[in-house]
């Protein structure tokens, strides 16, 4: 038998790099628009876009031009001198999410990490000016915000931390959305409340207006951060630069990554004037954090997406998209829950072997989703997504329940938790 490229990639693959991966057994070469294209040229329609990351999708020419200017003129300088990038991204990125200042670093947790030391330093000055405040983050039941150990500490999924024991201490987890719990573990032992406005490793969950102001509230009262990771959710995903601003609610300090520079890493903490004063020369620091390329491509991104007003897009397909979902859910009773905000959505079914069936199936159709959470289909498509490609999905998903949904669902007599899309 023919030994293709991809066996020889997954052998070498098997024998030199750390198996930290299950990958699906796919080349991918290229792409273009909404779809990817792997080894044979078969084109697949991306609906996770490299999770949550290639927010203009694949083979854009605004991101190709801007990657070909800058890397002729400048990649890498440290950030022991100047370049352009930084401040001019800096003031995009202000302007945008209400906030005063920006750290440039290159990943989602990496930036995590960052806001959750801003955290430390800055209680440590409130304690030096007298005020009675203590070292403890509280986290959310459900949430993720990376890999590193800091991050990880506040990630609740105990399979990501016990491995690594012992993490940062002095986290608690409050349950999600359950405001006495909050008011309950909250004191001025609290450094910080960690939260992401909408969860999306926890399964595409919107924190509830009431427990959002509580948190707000509950941190103002002590001089505590409320850090808001839209690591995810941000960047106009959901509709609006940050998903918080659906709340009208302001944070001390805020993360973004994933689609921030359109495929190249880059992750950014931003934050108030007020918790910028915990932070002096050579506290933190990273080398390649904000470099000039992925400064120029981010700046191209979000010049391009206010040029296409591709938040008011995102918000118009993405309630396309939940519609489509909640009438497929009227004809098939496996789906319990349809909900999001955007361009980042989610349909809840009533069985992990469906939702596993599921993604497994589309991707025989050449469709890209994946599941979180167990039971919840996530959809975290480009921002150029079009109607026609969320037709082609809810066809495609049509076919698979009424094929599989009777043998694989955990009851044929499911009733729906939502008549309609849930807006959080
Ligand atoms: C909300 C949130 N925070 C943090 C992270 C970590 O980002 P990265 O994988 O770039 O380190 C993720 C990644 O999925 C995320 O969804």
């Amino acid at each position: 038998m023919e030994v293709t490229k991809l066996d020889q990639i997954r052998a070498a693959e098997a024998k030199l790099l750390l198996s930290t991966y299950d990958r699906n057994p796919i080349l991918f070469v290229g792409g273009e628009g909404v779809h990817i294209i792997d080894e044979n040229g078969e084109r697949y329609l991306d609906l996770l876009s490299g999770i949550g990351v290639n927010a203009l999708g694949y083979g854009h020419p605004v991101i190709e031009e801007a990657i070909a200017r800058q890397s002729r003129a400048l990649i890498h300088t440290s950030n022991l001198f100047f370049h352009e990038g930084q401040a001019e991204l800096a003031l995009r990125l202000t302007e945008r999410t209400g906030m005063d200042r920006v750290f440039f670093a290159n990943t989602g947790t990496e930036a995590w990490e960052g806001a959750m030391k801003l955290a430390r330093a800055y209680a440590g000055l409130k304690r030096s000016e007298g005020v009675n405040i203590g070292t403890k983050f509280l986290a959310l039941e459900q949430s993720f915000h990376g890999r590193t150990f800091g991050s990880v500490s506040t990630t609740y999924k105990a399979k990501y931390r016990e491995p690594f024991a012992p993490v940062v201490p002095d986290v608690e987890f409050v349950r999600f959305n359950d405001v006495a719990d909050l008011r309950a573990k909250f004191s001025t032992d609290v450094c910080a409340v960690l939260v992401e406005a909408i969860q999306g490793e926890g399964g595409v969950r919107p924190l509830t207006q009431e427990f959002f102001a509580e948190a707000r509230a509950l941190s103002s009262s002590t001089g505590a951060l409320l850090i808001v990771d839209e690591i995810q959710a941000g960047m106009g995903r959901t509709g609006k630069w940050c998903a918080y601003q659906h709340y009208g609610i302001q944070p001390d300090v805020t993360t973004l990554a994933k689609p921030l520079a359109g495929g190249i890493p880059l992750g950014a903490i931003l934050c108030t004037e007020e918790a910028s004063r915990a932070i002096h020369a050579g506290m933190h620091g990273t080398t390649f954090g904000g470099g000039p390329l992925a400064c120029a491509v981010a700046i191209a991104v979000i010049d391009h997406m206010e040029k296409e007003n591709l938040l008011a897009h995102a918000t118009e397909v993405g309630g396309y998209f939940q519609q489509q979902l909640c009438s497929l859910a009227t004809r098939h009773s496996a789906i319990v829950d349809v909900r999001g905000k955007g361009l980042m959505v989610a349909a809840e079914l009533d069985s992990a072997d469906l939702a596993q069936l599921t993604v497994a199936e589309m991707l025989k159709r050449r469709i890209l989703i994946n599941c979180t959470s167990d039971k919840v289909l996530r959809f975290l498509p480009p921002y150029i997504l079009e109607h026609s490609h969320v037709d082609t999905a809810i066809r495609a998903l049509d076919e698979i329940f009424t094929e599989h949904a009777g043998a694989l669902s955990s009851t044929h007599t499911a009733t729906h938790t939502t008549g309609g899309p849930n807006h959080g």
